[in-house]
């Protein structure tokens, strides 16, 4: 596999290569005057300093000569065995990535002993247990704060995790599911179907589900268009569906925010979230914890 675009780039990188070692050989060549064996004419070339240093002109020596001979056949036979001439792979088919995989490998094979008492322990039980937790919390600093804070409680766009909210549900399966596979929360664009004037109405309705201020008139059209366009997803009540990772609308957690013109925004352009899965990064063990850390800090 190449990650040139190209493959100019990979006759370029060949080209260079070998270049630089066939230009090597023919300078050593072009001063084999070693080779005449027991001559050692030591040539003057006249220049004379100071008045009495000259300048002689020696051959090379000859220990240096087969050093880098020595030098540039180890340097072809890396290039045969290992990749360095553009996108030929080499002999030995080694990758950097497939070196990862196999110190990731080594590196689970030897903590594994460290995951198999929670192998069969329920979720809640992994939970209240010590030294899994310092584990979670461990894999939630070195993979997951950098969205969800060092903390869990997330921010605007990345949900806090200690609260009882759950935008996929908060029970042990479901929070296993997101964390291995992820999750993709989409809201569609609504600007082609809802003028502002009419999305204006429905964010009225939406800030009155979870008691904010809002102007009254216009709770009848904001209801009319909500029952419309909303209630597929977030619910007749607007208390939203875990299966779509629609949110709830009547509580007074919001995602992006609770301002109307925040809701207006959300209406028109629509959302787009994602949650990356672990499944390649982490092993099974290590979601399990996870998600017994995760589910402990908000039971
Ligand atoms: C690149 C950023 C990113 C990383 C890293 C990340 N998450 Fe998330 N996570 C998100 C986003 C964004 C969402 C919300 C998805 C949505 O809007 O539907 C989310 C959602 C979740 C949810 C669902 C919350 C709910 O309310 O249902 C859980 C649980 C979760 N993440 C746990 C984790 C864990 C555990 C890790 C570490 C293994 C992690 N996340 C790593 C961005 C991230
Ligand atoms: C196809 C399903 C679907 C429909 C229909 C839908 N939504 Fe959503 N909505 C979502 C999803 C999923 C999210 C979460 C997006 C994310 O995870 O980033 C969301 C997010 C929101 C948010 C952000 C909540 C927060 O916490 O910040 C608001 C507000 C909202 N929707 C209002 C509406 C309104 C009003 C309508 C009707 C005009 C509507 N939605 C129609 C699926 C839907």
């Amino acid at each position: 596999m190449s990650d040139f675009f190209s493959g100019f780039w990979s006759i370029y990188i060949a080209v260079i290569s070998l270049g630089g070692i066939a230009w090597c050989i023919y300078l050593l060549f072009s001063q084999r005057a070693w080779l005449k064996k027991d001559v050692e004419i030591v040539e003057n070339t006249g220049h004379v300093w100071d008045g009495d240093l000259t300048e002689l002109n020696n051959p090379v020596p000859r220990w240096w000569t087969v050093m880098y001979l020595g030098l540039c056949i180890v340097a072809l036979g890396y290039l045969v065995l290992y990749p360095g001439l553009g996108s030929y792979e080499g002999q030995l088919g080694f990758t950097a990535g497939k070196q990862l995989q196999q110190q990731q490998q080594a590196f689970n094979e030897r903590i594994k002993p460290v995951y198999e008492r929670f192998q069969a322990m329920p979720i809640p039980d992994i939970a209240a247990d010590q030294e899994a937790r310092e584990i979670g919390q461990r894999l939630f600093l070195n993979n997951c704060a950098q969205c969800h804070g060092s903390d869990a409680k997330g921010g605007r766009t990345f949900p806090n995790l200690t609260d009882t909210d759950w935008l996929w549900g908060g029970e042990p399966e479901q929070i296993m599911q997101t964390i291995t596979k992820g999750r993709h929360g989409m809201m569609p664009p609504w600007k082609a179907a809802i003028k502002p004037a009419q999305a204006s109405d429905i964010a009225q309705y939406v800030r009155s589900l979870s008691g904010l201020a809002h102007d009254p008139l216009r709770i009848v059209p904001g209801k009319r268009g909500f029952d419309t366009f909303c209630v597929a997803c977030h619910g007749a009540e607007g208390k939203g569906n875990t299966a779509l990772g629609a949110p709830n609308l009547s509580d007074d957690i919001w995602l992006y925010g609770s301002s109307a013109a925040t809701i207006i925004e959300t209406i028109l352009e629509g959302r787009d979230n994602r949650m990356p899965g672990q499944e390649h990064i982490l092993t099974p063990e290590q979601i399990r914890l996870l998600t017994a850390w995760v589910w402990g800090q908000s039971n």
